[in-house]
């Protein structure tokens, strides 16, 4: 971080604007918004800055800028086109520790005016830390249109409320549930959509009823996709934001993970290929412990959880235990790779259906219905393939497939580092000796159409999946 947002409290301070044109005026007004008590000082005011002193507004010091002028005041601003005055205006403030502010001049600037959006009591800062302010104005136009003028609203209802919830809700864990609780569901709801008075009657109701609020804990199952950040549903986002716990495996992508918020405690469970260093059991139980301590867990999986993620095993354990879940779907990799490969998983001329298959071995065996799948007109995806991919092949031949049946490999699919291979079920396999995990194995006459229709490329801005790192138990986790 550049800088360090803060919110000044200007109430009744005097602050000094040195400058009397356009820029020095909406300097002044900013400061007035904010309660300041704002003197400018300048030879000459024109325009807007002299409407302003003249219907009292603003305070005049009709005068050249002094050193001594900036005494007492809490902020200051210089809005000159003279930069020896705005470089004099700077040094008196330094000296003097005054928090000092020239127009368009980032190196002499102690604060930063950021981009504002205003929803008082709500308030957003927006800064590229004087980078490029035109970025910083887009950026808050979006906010803008993404954050109702009812959120203003809502802090204010929330804040007439605050004495009561801390004298009705005791602990500070419990209290943060209930006004999440509230923010989020039914009562902010209709705040936003215009019925505060409603709103504030069911509120009140509901600290005034009789039980008190209590902690519990939940897990959100949630499917992070395949890589891409860009993914992740609306709905897992949402939980994710809301967990006090991050569990996560090795392909999740570390941006999902850093979407979580900041004091989330994260807790990494990832398996490696051959080492299952994390049992099933001992992730099914941390859940379930983390649950029980009242915690709001995220359990994010690559994928979906359901297609091969095993989380059907593990919200087992907190069914059986009587703990609350959630589940929520994620881009499969089949899908997720398929389409950033630009490989139609079905298609009018090549296939009507398309089969999900693990080609994860147990010892030296893949226990799989190798007729049936060789005799399909399916689309196959193997998953967990790459190291039996060679045995798919051939064991897909022998049972009658034909020896230059279309397949591709797709590595990383998604990612920055995504990487296809394509080629026969003869050549594919010595294609892909130096392939990396993760990766899926399609076999198809689809797969031809990557040549034609590949459109992704990787940008470079995507970190792909985890580092090799040590798997982690919560102290005192099953
Ligand atoms: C244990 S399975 C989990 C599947 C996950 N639940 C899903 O729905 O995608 C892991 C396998 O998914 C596939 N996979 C996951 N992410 C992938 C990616 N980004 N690129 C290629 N294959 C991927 C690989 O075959 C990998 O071995």
């Amino acid at each position: 971080m550049d800088q360090l947002p803060i919110f000044m409290n200007l109430r009744d301070k005097d602050c000094l604007v040195v400058g009397g044109g356009a820029v020095a005026a909406r300097k002044a007004d900013l400061m007035r918004a904010a309660g300041a008590r704002v003197t400018v000082v300048a030879p000459a005011v024109s325009g807007e800055t002299r409407r302003m002193v003249d219907d009292g507004r603003l305070a005049w010091h009709e005068a050249e800028f002094a050193d001594a002028m900036v005494a007492g005041n809490r902020l200051v601003i210089a809005a000159t086109d003279e930069t020896q005055v705005n470089r004099a205006v700077f040094a008196a403030c330094e000296c003097r520790g005054i928090p000092v502010n020239v127009a368009d001049q980032p190196e002499l600037c102690s604060f930063i005016l950021p981009g504002i959006v205003d929803r008082s009591p709500v308030t957003i800062a927006v800064s590229t830390g004087g980078r490029s302010p035109v970025l910083a104005r887009l950026m808050r136009a979006r906010l803008e249109t993404l954050i109702p003028a009812s959120f203003g609203r809502l802090a204010n209802l929330l804040g007439r409320y605050r004495q009561a919830a801390k004298d009705r809700i005791h602990g500070l864990e419990t209290r943060k549930r209930f006004w999440e609780d509230v923010i989020d569901g039914p009562i902010g709801n209709l705040v936003l959509s215009g019925k505060e008075r409603e709103a504030e009657g069911q509120l009140a109701q509901l600290l005034t009823d009789k039980a008190a609020p209590t902690d519990s804990g939940e897990v959100y199952l949630i499917g992070a996709g395949p890589g891409d950040p860009d993914l992740l549903t609306f709905r897992a986002l949402r939980l994710l934001q809301k967990a006090d716990v991050v569990v996560y495996d090795r392909l999740v992508a570390p941006a999902i993970v850093d979407l979580a918020r900041r004091e989330a405690e994260r807790i990494y469970v990832g398996k490696r290929a051959g080492h299952h260093s994390c049992s099933q059991e001992d992730i099914s139980g941390l859940l379930r412990d983390l649950a029980a301590q009242g915690k709001r867990v995220a359990r994010l999986k690559g994928g979906d959880p359901f297609i091969f993620g095993r989380g059907g095993e593990e919200i087992e354990v907190l069914a059986a235990a009587g703990l609350p879940f959630q589940v929520v779907p994620g881009i499969t990799a089949a899908s997720g790779c398929a389409a950033y490969a630009g490989i139609p998983l079905t298609h009018r001329d090549h296939a009507q259906s398309v089969r999900f298959v693990t080609g994860h071995r147990r010892g030296d065996e893949l226990d799989l219905d190798w007729k049936n799948l060789a005799e399909s007109r399916d689309t196959l995806v193997f998953y967990m393939s790459l190291g039996s991919a060679r045995q798919i092949c051939d064991q897909l031949i022998a049972h009658g497939m034909a020896r230059g049946g279309k397949a591709a490999l797709i590595e990383r699919g998604t990612t920055d580092n995504q990487r296809v291979y394509t080629g026969t079920l003869t050549t594919l396999p010595n294609k892909i000796t130096a392939a990396e995990s993760p990766s899926l194995l399609i076999v198809g006459e689809v797969t031809q159409l990557h040549d034609s229709l590949g459109w992704f490329h990787g940008r470079g801005d995507i970190p792909t999946v985890f580092p090799d790192s040590e798997p982690y138990l919560a102290k005192g986790a099953a």
